[in-house]
């Protein structure tokens, strides 16, 4: 309680606390002790009379250990005031307590992974069990406790597909750098039926049927206005993170309709930058995870 400005309301805190404390002892002994112990007992009406037995022995005993106990912790510990406690304890203490017994607990550790390998950090069980709990603890809300994605949007990284590139520089920078993918919209340049004919040969792309009647002009379309981020056969660019298209692999999942949207209205999706909020040893732990297959036990 150091942060008591003036002395003043330092002195008031104690007063109140010791005089409540002592009134407390007051009313204690008051109950147990009075001298006015023949006033009870008073006969009200025949059969109507004030009980005249005091409370349990044992509540006396209970409530003083209570106030000795307060007593004493307002000794030890801070709590009077300004005063603070015998043994000296605060919370600023705990923290840097805590820091050094982190710092001995993984330091050495942490020294001997900042310059290793990212192969080196795979085959490193204890680095791994490291990494896991990094990423449950900042990447699990978005992708997964499992890592696998799942929800609209976020991509799954345990599939080894990669939409930015599966190398270690291109995962390095994912998670340094984060992502933003433009996906354009073509809505309005291809109107409804064109979306639709494109949508259709998007789906064959990746095993659906090419019988529809909308394949041909499909093709037509994806020819002009796709080919050059997401490639000729449909297997996408890690460069840009223009996914593949071939595959069973969706962000914004496999239906008709999430296809058609994709196209219609575009998409933005974002990965947050790390750099700034994990330090690089950190970074190059979790790099080294995602390239090993992310087991998260
Ligand atoms: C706020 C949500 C969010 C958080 C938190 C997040 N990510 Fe992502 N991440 C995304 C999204 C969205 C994408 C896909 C971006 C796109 O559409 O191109 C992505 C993409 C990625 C990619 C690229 C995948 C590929 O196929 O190329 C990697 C690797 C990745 N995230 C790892 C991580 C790691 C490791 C963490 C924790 C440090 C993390 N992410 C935290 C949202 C998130
Ligand atoms: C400028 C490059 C670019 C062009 C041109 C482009 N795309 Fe994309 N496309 C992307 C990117 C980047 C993404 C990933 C968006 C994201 O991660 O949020 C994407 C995503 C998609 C998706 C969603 C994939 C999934 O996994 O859910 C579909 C479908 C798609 N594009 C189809 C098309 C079609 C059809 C065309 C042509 C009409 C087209 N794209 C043209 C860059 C492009």
């Amino acid at each position: 309680m150091a942060e008591f400005a003036s002395n003043f309301w330092s002195l008031w805190v104690i007063g109140l606390t010791l005089l409540s404390l002592a009134a407390l002892v007051w009313l204690l002994f008051s109950v147990y002790f009075s001298k006015h112990k023949e006033e009870r007992g008073v006969v009200w009406d025949e059969t109507l009379r004030e009980g005249a037995h005091p409370p349990p022995m044992w509540w006396f005993w209970l409530l003083l250990a209570v106030l000795v106990f307060s007593l004493g912790y307002l000794a030890l510990f801070p709590g009077l005031g300004n005063y603070p406690g015998a043994l000296g304890w605060s919370q600023h203490s705990r923290l840097v307590k805590s820091e050094r017994d982190f710092a001995r607990a993984y330091g050495e550790a942490r020294a001997r992974w900042a310059n290793a390998e990212l192969s080196e950090l795979s085959a490193d069980p204890d680095a791994m069990r490291s990494a896991a709990r990094v990423y449950q603890n900042y990447c699990a809300a978005c992708h997964g406790r499992d890592a696998r994605g799942g929800a609209r949007m976020f991509p799954n990284l345990r599939d080894f597909e990669w939409q930015w590139g599966g190398g270690e520089a291109e995962i390095l920078h994912s998670l340094r750098e984060g992502r933003r993918a433009a996906m354009p919209a073509w809505g309005e340049v291809l109107g409804e039926e064109g979306v639709n004919a494109v949508a259709a040969y998007v789906l064959a792309l990746s095993g659906g049927a090419a019988d529809n009647p909308r394949y041909a002009r499909g093709r037509e379309i994806y020819a002009q206005f796709c080919v050059s981020c997401h490639g000729a056969a449909g297997g996408g660019n890690p460069q840009i993170g223009a996914p593949n298209l071939a595959n069973d692999a969706w962000l914004y999942g496999r239906s008709a309709s999430a296809v058609r949207a994709s196209i219609k209205e575009g998409r933005n999706g974002e990965m947050p930058a790390w750099k700034t909020r994990l330090d690089e040893t950190q970074i190059r732990l979790l790099a080294a995870w995602l390239l090993s297959g992310a087991e998260t036990k």
